[in-house]
């Protein structure tokens, strides 16, 4: 990467703690230079003196390095193999066994188009199943205003195009141009920050570390170079229960290192089960 550019992220780490050291040098090159150009500075040396002055660039800054494009059932295929096949299967075998606590973990979550997602599914089993499981979705991100939109829930016709009009008109309420999420499924998710690159701890405090049936992070990996790619599947191993389900990307996969411990469930979705 860039040597100056690197200063820039460096300053951005001291004063906001992002550490964007480990995503793809050839990203953060395209994305920093649309600031670079939108601030009308020849290089990143103007670029660095200018955000000193308007510390509120940092914001944005940050805002085209974290792309937080993401959608209510982005990639349908996967989604729809989830509710077809993985949820009713962990449905049944909680019932038949002691443990009632189904646990879900999005990582990356954006603004929380996907756990919602998963949140609608598991609600529409449950309505059929006429049964109950301790449920405990949680979901996080590096992005506070990501979250911060995510806790409000009220979306645009961009992000609900893909769900189901019968979902639609069953999860939304208009409000004007946007689609606002029934509090029910609101309050199904559990937010909080968390940063998939943090080596301190494998996952989050406040999901008491891990054992989850389901682990989504999805579009996320393509940001990394393959030593925080590796670090992350680490993460994503350990976090998962025994036999759990990992939903990645539709262009990711496990890293090399990891590609023995997932086993692929099947050839049209990019869903693994660790072995
Ligand atoms: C393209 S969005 C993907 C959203 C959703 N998972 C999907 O597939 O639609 C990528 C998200 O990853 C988050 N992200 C980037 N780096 C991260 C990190 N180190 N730890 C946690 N989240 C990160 C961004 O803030 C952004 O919200």
């Amino acid at each position: 990467m860039m040597k100056k550019l690197e200063i820039v992220l460096k300053y951005l780490n001291e004063k906001r703690g992002f550490d964007f050291s480990g995503y793809r040098a050839s990203m953060i090159e395209r994305r920093a230079g649309k600031r670079l150009s939108a601030s009308k500075c020849k290089d990143y040396d103007e670029y660095l003196r200018f955000i000193r002055k308007h510390p509120d660039e940092l914001d944005n800054l940050i805002d085209v390095l974290t792309i937080n494009v993401s959608r209510f059932f982005r990639d349908s295929l996967s989604f729809e193999y989830i509710a077809e096949k993985i949820l009713p299967v962990i449905v049944y075998e909680k019932k038949n066994s002691d443990d009632h606590c189904l646990r879900i973990w999005s990582t990356g979550c954006s603004m929380g188009e996907e756990p919602y997602s998963i949140a609608i599914l598991i609600n529409e089993i449950f309505e059929k199943e006429d049964f109950n499981l301790n449920l405990n979705i949680f979901a996080t991100d590096i992005d506070s205003m990501a979250l911060k939109k995510a806790k409000e829930a009220v979306y645009s016709f961009e992000s609900i195009k893909d769900v189901k009009y019968r979902l639609l008109t069953k999860y939304f309420k208009t409000q004007g141009e946007s689609f606002r999420l029934i509090s029910k499924i609101k309050e199904m998710v559990a937010f909080a920050f968390y940063d998939m690159l943090e080596k301190k701890s494998y996952a989050p405090s406040e999901s008491i570390y891990g054992d989850f049936d389901v682990v989504l992070c999805r579009n996320v990996l393509i940001y990394f170079n393959t030593e925080y790619q590796d670090l992350i599947f680490d993460k994503l191993y350990r976090a998962l229960a025994k036999h759990g389900y990992l939903v990645l990307g539709e262009v990711e996969r496990p890293s090399m290192k990891f590609q023995t411990r997932f086993r692929k469930v099947n050839e049209c979705c990019h869903v693994y089960q660790k072995m």
